[in-house]
C-alpha cells in the first residue's frame, strides 16, 4: 500500500519527505484554507511548491458545483504541474466532468465517496483514483472499511484500472485496516504517520538497550 499525506502544510510535508515513505499527496478546499491559501494563485503556489517536496501524484480539488465549472477549472488545475491530479466529487456532475477530463488524458480523484455505486461509476467514467471516506462514515455510525474492502472487492473482480485510495484517515488503525483490506493508498494526516511507527515496546526496547549498555560501560 503505498502512503500519500493528507495535508497542505509544507513544513509537515518537508518532515515527511524525510521519512522516505510518501509517494503522493492529497489535499481539499478546507486544508488548502486551513493555511492560508483561500484563493486560487495561492493555492496554484502551494501545489507547485508542494510539487518540488514530493514527487508523485499531488491532488487538487476543483471548487465549482457544476459540471461546467468543473471542467473550466479541472483543465487550468491540470496544467498546475505535471503530476497533479484533479480531484472532483463524487456527484452527478463530478462524473460528467470525470468523463469529459478523463477522454481528455487528465488524471483524477473522485474524492467524498461515500457509497459502492459512486466508486463503481466513478471507475466506469475514467477516473484514476477513486476516495472513499472512512473517518466521516465512522462519524455517522456507519463502517467505513466495509466501504473500501467492497470497492476493493469489485474494481478487482471487474478488472478497474482505478486505484482505491482510502482517505479520511483518522487512526493508525485505519491505516492497517485499509492495508489489509487491500487499499493501494491511504491517505492520511502527518501526525497519524507518525503514530503508524510509534509503539511503546519499541520505546521501552531503546531505553533498556541503553540502560544496560551504560552499566556494563561503567564496570
Ligand atoms: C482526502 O483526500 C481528504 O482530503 C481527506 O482525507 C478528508 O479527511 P477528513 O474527513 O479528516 O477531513
Amino acid at each position: 500500500m503505498r502512503i500519500f499525506l493528507d495535508t497542505a502544510n509544507l513544513d509537515e510535508l518537508r518532515k515527511a519527505a524525510r521519512l522516505g515513505v510518501v509517494s503522493g499527496v492529497t489535499t481539499n478546499p478546507s486544508l488548502a484554507a486551513k493555511e492560508g491559501t483561500g484563493d486560487l494563485k495561492s493555492y496554484r503556489s502551494v501545489i507547485q511548491e508542494i510539487a518540488g517536496i514530493i514527487d508523485g501524484p499531488i491532488s487538487a480539488e476543483v471548487i465549482s458545483t457544476d459540471a461546467a465549472g468543473m471542467i473550466r477549472e479541472g483543465r487550468d488545475i491540470a496544467t498546475w504541474h505535471p503530476n497533479v491530479i484533479v480531484k472532483l466529487p463524487s456527484t452527478l456532475a463530478g462524473l460528467e466532468a470525470i468523463a469529459t477530463l478523463a477522454k481528455e488524458g487528465i488524471k483524477i480523484n473522485q474524492t467524498l465517496c461515500f457509497s459502492v455505486n459512486q466508486a463503481l461509476l466513478g471507475a466506469v467514467a475514467g477516473t484514476t483514483f477513486v476516495s472513499p471516506f472512512i473517518g466521516r462514515l465512522d462519524d455517522e455510525g456507519h463502517d467505513g472499511m466495509e466501504l473500501v474492502a467492497d470497492i476493493v472487492k469489485v474494481f478487482k473482480e471487474y478488472h478497474y484500472p482505478t486505484q482505491v485510495l482510502a482517505a479520511s484517515v483518522r487512526t493508525p488503525l485505519h491505516c492497517t485496516q485499509a492495508a489489509k483490506v487491500g487499499a493501494h493508498i491511504a491517505t492520511m494526516p502527518y501526525k497519524v504517520l507518525t503514530q503508524m511507527m510509534h509503539h511503546p515496546l519499541t520505546d521501552i526496547g531503546v531505553a533498556r538497550f541503553l540502560e544496560d549498555w551504560n552499566r556494563t560501560m561503567k564496570l
